[in-house]
Parts: structure tokens; sequence; C-alpha cells
């Protein structure tokens, strides 16, 4: 099946993975109906990157930010350097940001500090937030709770409760190629019960490529793969599906 406007919105074009033929691979991912990408970078040198790839092509927008798993070294700085980058054109969000205690890259102290400067800076600007919470989830949900932010939780791998409390937010929920792992029995509940004004489809690519590709390169084009498997278990087209996590990408991230 072909589908026609997909919004990915949680993309890492600037992977080195794509170093080959990222010019091919965004021009095949276009041609095989994905309308807009949010690229999101990771530290300031990938700032510089995403910014490039969204200034070279109309359909990707930017996301700004210092990730968890960055060098404590040269985060603070990296913070401080990306301040700069927010006026350019086409930064539709502060992301990614969060919290990952799975790797611990930074002193956990560290990397609630850095989440936070960023969601107060993102509301300075009016940004949303595009938020990477990896076995964090009290720590994520306490940060949020307090200041409210804009924003999605991406590749969403809490509970139904968890699912809860950040709709009670008023954020959105992303779902990418996890929810269709075979052992992903808590992504596909939250995938049935979350309203689906709340719903963002994303790739997280090169990664987290959905089965029937597992562990292969991921693209934005595979989230034909999510959405059916998603539309499947909601009972609507997924073509339908598709619409509307396009017109809730597009209001958060205030495209058009
Ligand atoms: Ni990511």
């Amino acid at each position: 099946m072909s589908y026609c406007n997909i919004f990915d919105t949680h993309a890492h074009y600037d992977d080195k993975w794509f170093d080959e033929d990222r010019a091919e691979t965004l021009s095949s991912v276009k041609e095989s109906g994905v309308s807009a990408i949010v690229n999101c970078a990771c530290d300031f040198n990938s700032s510089l990157t995403t910014l490039a790839l969204s200034e070279k092509y109309d359909f990707i927008f930017s996301a700004l930010g210092v990730h968890p798993e960055t060098d404590p070294e040269i985060a603070y700085s990296d913070f401080e350097k990306i301040k700069g980058l927010y006026c350019r054109k086409k930064v539709v969000a502060v992301g990614e940001i969060g919290l990952d205690y799975h790797w611990d890259t930074m002193p956990r102290k560290m990397q609630k500090d850095i989440f936070e400067k960023q969601i107060i800076l993102a509301k300075q600007l009016d940004l949303p937030i595009i938020v990477h919470d990896r076995e964090a989830h009290a720590d994520t949900l306490e940060i949020l709770s307090r200041h409210k932010p804009k924003g999605v939780l991406h590749c969403f791998g809490g509970s139904v409760e968890m699912a809860k409390d950040i709709l009670k937010l008023d954020m959105y929920i992303g779902l990418g190629g996890v929810v269709t792992f075979k052992n992903a029995r808590k992504s596909v509940e939250v995938a049935e019960m979350i309203p689906l004004d709340r719903l963002l489809l994303e790739t997280d690519c090169p990664y987290m490529a959905p089965v029937p590709f597992r562990g292969k390169r991921c693209d934005s084009s595979l989230i034909a793969h999510t959405a059916e498997f998603i539309a499947k278990l909601r009972g609507i087209s997924t073509q339908e599906l598709i619409d509307i996590c396009n017109s809730n990408a597009k209001k958060l991230f205030n495209i058009e």
C-alpha cells in the first residue's frame, strides 16, 4: 500500500549511517509519501548538521538541544552555544532533551539540571520540547509536572498509567517502530488507549526500524508499517491515522 501526508516527528538524518546515500534516501523517502520530518539534534555539532538539512530540504524541520547522552565535559557549553541558534529558520522545537538512566552518561543531578534549563528556555521561546526518557520515568514526570511545557514524549516506552499522566499534562505521545516488536505489550496497550488527537508517529531513524525490518537501517518511509499496525488496533484506515497524526504534529510544531 502507498500513503501520503506522512509526518515523521523524530529522525536523525545527520547520523553517519546515512553518509553514503543521504540525498538518495531523502528523495526516495519523499517519493514514498513522507511530507514532513523533524530532525532532532543531540548536541551543538548535530544542531549545526540538523540546521544544514532543514536549510537544504523544504520538508525537513529542526529540533535543537542537548541530549542526556552528551559528554558531560561539553554539555553546558553546548547548551550555551545552541541558545544562539534558535533564531534560525525552521527551528520548531527544543530537542531532543531528557533523562537517560540506562547509560548514565552524565551524573543524574546534571542530567536533571540541563533538562530543566532547556525546558525553561523552550517556554521562553514558546517552543515545544521533544523528550527522551529512558528508565527515568519518575524523575521525567516530576520535572514535566512542575514546568508544564508543551511537547511530546518520544518513543514512548512507559505504562498506560504513565501515558495517562503525560496526557494530563496536555503533552503528546510519540510512537515508533517499537510498537510493532513482539515484546512490546506495554506500547501496544498505550497505542490502544491514547486519544487519537494526542498521538504522533515517528521513526527515530536510522534506529528502531519496525517489523519486518527490525535491526536494519530505518528511514521515514517505514513509518507506513507502524501506522498500519496502530490503525489496525484502532479500527480505522491507515491513511486516516496518518492524516490525524499529521495534523497533530503541525499543531504542536506550529507548522503552516
Ligand atoms: Ni532520537
